[in-house]
């Protein structure tokens, strides 16, 4: 957004009335990027004008914006990293996804922004040590915070049938927030990635275990129970 673009009018702050998710983890590489990317493009394939706000100067959600085809329904893409949380007129949500090892006043900061906030966690005893202190210090900040935004977890990169992944069920399960769904390992991911698309926007019978196990998220997420109240 350039100066011009804040001029026109086109352009308002971020308020409290806003749907925004947001994706975090202290942990590199859990899936903040894809989940954040599949629920943009989910929202967007339903008509909603989503705005993907990129808090993580690596760029990867601006990156896999795009490469997204001009096809497809539109994003608007936005550099939170540098850029004022300025959205366009008429956005229905703000799908925000951060950067990794984000602690203490940043984490804080952060915290204030969204109404509702999902964890993804990988299934390995370093991820999930690193859930533990990550959700430790998240709950302490929040439980101090005006705007108490609602928080979820989700398993990423699961394989069924492993043990790796009962102990991230039984993990996660225990915690005491909602622990949404598990996603499954799947190629499908990664070719969304590199095309710009979610998996929502692929049409091939390949993803149907993938978006059977997107919906209670998604469900959740339609739900009173996702939302902080407005103050
Ligand atoms: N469920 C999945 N199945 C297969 N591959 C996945 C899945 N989730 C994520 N990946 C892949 O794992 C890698 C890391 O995922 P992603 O970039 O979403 O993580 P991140 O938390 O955003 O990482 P960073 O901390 O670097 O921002 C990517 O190559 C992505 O395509
Ligand atoms: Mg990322």
């Amino acid at each position: 957004m350039n100066l011009i673009e804040l001029m026109s009018g086109e352009y308002k702050p971020l308020t409290h009335k806003t749907r925004t998710i947001m994706v975090m983890n202290s942990k590199g590489g859990s899936g903040k990027t894809t989940l954040a990317t599949n629920l943009a493009s989910y929202y967007a394939s339903r008509k909603r004008p989503v705005v993907l706000a990129d808090f993580d100067p690596q760029s990867s959600s601006l990156a896999w914006l795009a490469a997204r085809p001009g096809e497809n329904a539109p994003i608007r893409g936005l550099a939170a990293w540098r850029d004022m949380l300025w959205v366009p007129q008429g956005t229905d949500i703000v799908v925000m996804d951060v950067a990794a090892g984000v602690r203490n006043r940043l984490l804080a900061r952060l915290l204030r922004r969204a109404q509702t906030i999902i964890i993804p966690v990988l299934p390995s005893a370093l991820d999930m040590r690193a859930a533990t202190d990550f959700i430790g210090e998240l709950l302490g900040i929040h439980a101090q915070a005006r705007l108490a935004p609602k928080i979820a977890v989700v398993a990423n990169r699961v394989r069924e049938n492993t043990r790796a992944f009962d102990t991230l069920e039984e993990f996660l399960g225990g915690l005491d927030l909602p622990f949404l769904t598990s996603l499954r390992d799947s190629q499908n991911y990664v070719t969304a990635a590199e095309r710009g698309v979610g998996i929502f926007e692929m049409g091939s019978a390949s993803v149907a275990t993938d978006l059977e196990q997107w919906d209670p998220l998604l469900k959740w997420l339609r739900s009173k129970r996702s939302k902080a109240m407005p103050i």
